[in-house]
């Protein structure tokens, strides 16, 4: 059940527990409060007393859970399960619509603050810009932690292969994504010019399959990152991608594997690492139930690393 939890929710063994304590802790103290409110009005009927402490429960709870996740610092999961939610009893949407500025690009109106004003911070925007070619599991974690960052937008998506899921994520966000041309990308300019007219101050590498041209590179120095499913710099290089790494680490007999975020240059899984973790790798493991644990780490840390890169910590 718990596995199945995990998956569902995609969180690691870590960050369930913490939701399952603040589902707990929450639910108690809604009741709490919700209990210490009903004292303060008289009401004769028991029907109606039920049917009032229902109400005050069922509008205490997301207030009291938002609270508590603070707490055990998942408030941004709960701030996205909360939205879900609303969206299925169709709150969220007659929101996002009454938000939605009526200019002529709605698409990038919809992610968070229109692009040209700072964030709510005050602070100017940071934009970003994901390069993805696959599923887009890592994407959507991005996503899902900048959401409610008015000073990091992320503001396009960049993907070479079509039909790629990442685009679906894309759509489903409203992010405006452009699907790439290996003529133009190696051999033209690189969509630098695109990039700047997005105003895209940094690069995400989530799942990008192909290298990254020296254009790009010079277009932004510093300033693209990338995250590789093992610990480098062993299992990096051309060919290394996706289960041929997880089954290069069983096939080495190593007892550990991991990830690592580091910065892009022009070869592949090459720049400076600015981030690594790792976890145990069994005797029994293939490549995809390996993969599945080292998914997992990426989600957990990838945004979070990022986030610590662009405020300069
Ligand atoms: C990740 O494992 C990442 O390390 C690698 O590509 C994979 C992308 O997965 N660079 P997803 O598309 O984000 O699910």
């Amino acid at each position: 059940m718990f596995q199945g939890l995990q998956q569902k929710w995609k969180v690691s063994g870590l960050q369930l527990v913490l939701i399952l304590f603040t589902f707990a802790v929450g639910g108690s103290l809604t009741g709490f409060v919700g209990r210490r409110m009903m004292n303060l009005v008289s009401i004769e009927q028991d029907w109606l007393w039920i049917i009032v402490y229902i109400l005050i429960i069922t509008l205490l709870w997301p207030a009291v859970v938002l609270f508590v996740s603070v707490f055990f610092g998942q408030y941004g999961f709960f701030l996205g399960y909360l939205g879900k939610i609303g969206k299925r009893m169709g709150l969220a949407k007659k929101m996002n619509k009454a938000q939605i500025p009526t200019s002529d690009t709605p698409m990038e109106s919809t992610n968070s603050l229109p692009s040209h004003l700072p964030g709510a911070t005050g602070r100017p925007t940071t934009h970003i810009a994901i390069f993805a070619s696959g599923a887009g599991s890592n994407a959507q974690k991005i996503i899902d932690h900048f959401r409610r960052q008015g000073h990091i937008k992320i503001s396009l998506i960049v993907c070479n292969k079509p039909g790629a899921g990442v685009l679906s994520i894309a759509s489903k966000e409203n992010i405006p994504a452009i699907l790439i041309d290996k003529e133009k990308f190696f051999r033209g300019n690189a969509y630098t010019d695109e990039l700047k007219e997005k105003r895209i101050d940094f690069i995400i590498l989530a799942g990008f399959l192909w290298k990254i041209p020296a254009a790009l590179i010079k277009a932004y120095p510093g300033k693209i990152v990338n995250i590789h499913p093992a610990l480098l710099p062993k299992y990096g290089g051309k060919g290394m991608y996706g289960n041929h790494v997880h089954q290069a680490v069983i096939n080495a007999k190593e007892k550990e594997s991991g990830i690592t975020v580091h910065y892009v240059d022009e070869h592949y899984d090459h720049g400076d690492a600015i981030f690594q973790t790792t976890c145990n790798v069994f005797e029994n493991d293939t490549a995809e139930s390996l993969a599945q644990r080292i998914h997992l780490l990426e989600h957990e840390h990838y945004p979070r690393v990022i986030e610590k890169i662009l405020s300069g910590s």
